[in-house]
């Protein structure tokens, strides 16, 4: 017997089938992300990747490491600490300025971000209960404060960091001097940060927890606008590299009222999201500001020195800042498919597939032994594990038929099935022995190739 084909291809794709509710029922029952806390009712704005998630999450961090960091001559990598000292959060402007207007509802007692009110008729209201009895506006500020030590007075607050790029700047002139990097150069970082958010929301997008991917790229005041575009265009590359669509992702040219004071440029990189379109990353020409206002509040000189002009000064930055959650809810977003394909008996059913690129697949490769009461397939799929682990994470597995099998690797996106079948251990044709037949997610075609290029051909499809 040999592997039944996994029929006919899909007849129909329906790639905007994503919704919010679908992805957030998924994600859960594939263990892609949970909510935290969810036993004692769960942490508003904090979530927990499962064991799929984590791989997802590893694979775009990864793959955003190498690009920015080791395919790169004039990058290098540091990794902050969270805990951050209040100087460097004063200097930076956070202590004073880094707060949403907040308003109160009197009638249900939320406490909203002043830019979510709803407008009827001219007046404002609540967007939960419709009331009009509101408070003024307020300043909230969103860092979090704790105490380091004992005492929990004000010599001890600490902030948990609410970008992971401070610690860059702050770190400058040491990473300059043991890295011995002429301008232009970058210090990369991922990393977590924290924003007391007033409503977290849809999701992972807004969560009061989540993972940074931050480049500062230095330079010299003249090269800032020219960098900005170069990032601009660098980075739209890298979410098509991970198999964002081209057509939903967006760059917004923030205007000159809504940029920072001391950015001379910033554009947001946005992505269609199936509750609108929202931004994943940040692309902002900084100046001198960051390092400007640490080398003035800490005394400490943060210039560099050119070697070639004999001039000393304050490097500008433009900063690249991509959230790491983000990216994985569009990730997730844009692999959700659903299609129509027959099952084992030709019957039409609707097959979920996440179309995840191969190389932000969690799991590359599933492996089945066609029957799994026969220790000869049984034995053989094994080998093919051991032969294909140290180069991908491959999931083996031998319960149901095997059309149920690939149906659930589809459903998480892994990209390639390796079904060992009685022509594998040649009962059928001698020269057919040693071969498996390898299954393509997306097209559901399957080829017959031999064991042993397997590392190969599946290394060659996930670069
Ligand atoms: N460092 C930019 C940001 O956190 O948005």
């Amino acid at each position: 017997m040999s592997t039944p084909p996994d029929t006919q291809r899909p007849v129909s794709q329906s790639c905007g089938a994503a919704s919010m509710e679908k992805i957030v029922s998924l994600c859960k029952r594939r263990g892609f992300i949970f909510q935290s806390s969810e036993i004692y009712g769960g942490l508003n704005g904090a979530w927990d990747y499962g064991p799929l998630g984590v791989e997802l999450k590893r694979n775009l961090k990864n793959y955003w490491w190498q690009v920015t960091v080791h395919e790169r001559e004039d990058v290098v990598g540091m990794d902050g600490s969270i805990l951050t000292h209040p100087a460097v959060l004063t200097a930076s402007g956070h202590v004073e300025g880094f707060s949403d207007p907040m308003i109160d509802c009197r009638s249900c007692k939320a406490h909203l971000r002043a830019d979510q009110l709803v407008e009827k008729k001219g007046a404002k209201q609540c967007p939960n209960c419709g009331g009009k009895d509101l408070t003024v506006p307020r300043q909230f500020n969103l860092m979090f404060e704790t105490h380091v030590g004992a005492a929990t007075d004000e010599s001890s607050i600490a902030y948990l960091r609410p970008e992971t790029a401070q610690s860059i700047f702050v770190q400058f002139k040491n990473i300059l001097e043991v890295s011995r990097r002429k301008l232009p150069f970058g210090i990369a970082q991922i990393g977590k940060a924290f924003r007391n958010e007033i409503n977290p929301r849809n999701f992972t997008f807004r969560s009061r927890e989540f993972e940074q991917m931050e480049l500062e790229y230095f330079c010299r005041a003249e090269q800032g606008m020219e960098l900005l575009e170069y990032w601009k265009k660098e980075r739209l590359r890298f979410y098509e590299n991970i198999g964002i669509s081209h057509s939903k992702l967006h760059v917004l040219t923030v205007p000159d009222d809504e940029r920072a004071f001391y950015s001379k440029g910033t554009y947001d990189i946005e992505y269609d999201f199936p509750f609108g379109r929202q931004e994943l990353e940040g692309v902002a020409y900084r100046t001198d500001y960051d390092l400007s206002q640490h080398q003035k509040a800490s005394g400490k000189s943060l210039d560099y020195f050119d070697e070639e002009t004999k001039q000393r000064f304050v490097p500008h930055v433009v900063e690249p800042s991509a959230g790491v959650d983000r990216t994985v809810l569009a990730l997730i977003c844009e692999a959700y498919s659903e299609d129509q394909a027959p099952d084992e008996k030709g019957k039409m059913e609707t097959r979920l597939v996440l179309r995840f690129h191969p190389r932000m697949a969690p799991i590359k490769c599933g492996v089945f032994p066609l029957l799994k009461n026969n220790p000869q397939l049984v034995a053989k799929a094994k080998e093919i594990v051991a032969l294909l682990r140290p180069h991908m994470l491959v999931f083996y597995d031998e319960s149901g038929a095997i059309g149920r099998r690939y149906r659930r690797q589809d459903e998480i996106g892994t990209p390639f099935g390796i079904t060992v079948d009685f022509e594998t251990l040649g009962e059928k044709d001698p020269a057919l022995g040693d071969t498996v037949t390898l299954r393509h997610r997306d097209s559901m075609k399957q080829e017959r190739v031999a064991i042993q290029d397997l590392p190969s051909i599946l290394r060659e499809q996930l670069a």
